[in-house]
């Protein structure tokens, strides 16, 4: 299973295991990480999953969609140019031991 890893507010790094294919959210709740609510269960409808891209993983993952783009607008911590909704990256092979996300503060 491909690692995806997650830093947490206070600092703490998570290295978490993702389902290939599954989303980085599916693997954060399935591994406890409390920052990631995804309150929706991940159909791109409550933007409570939202991640900040490391900036060393810039160009690793695909552009976001239309959808994930509008919902960003509503998170509650600051949005970003590096924001991302956690339920819409796929986690592939290629991300393996590649990918970090930080947790806000806030959900
Ligand atoms: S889990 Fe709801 S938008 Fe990602």
């Amino acid at each position: 299973m491909p690692s995806v890893t997650f830093v947490l507010p206070d600092g703490e790094r998570r290295e978490v295991n993702v389902l290939k294919g599954a989303s980085a959210m599916s693997g954060a709740v399935q591994s406890g990480i409390t920052g990631i609510v995804a309150e929706c269960g991940g159909s791109c409808a409550c933007a409570t999953c939202h991640v900040y891209v490391d900036p060393s993983c810039e160009g690793l993952l695909p552009e976001r969609g239309t959808l994930e783009d509008e919902l960003l607008d509503a998170v509650a911590a600051d949005r970003r140019p590096n924001s991302r909704l956690s339920c819409q990256i796929v986690v592939t092979p290629e991300l393996d031991g590649r990918l970090t996300l930080h947790v806000p503060e806030t959900q």
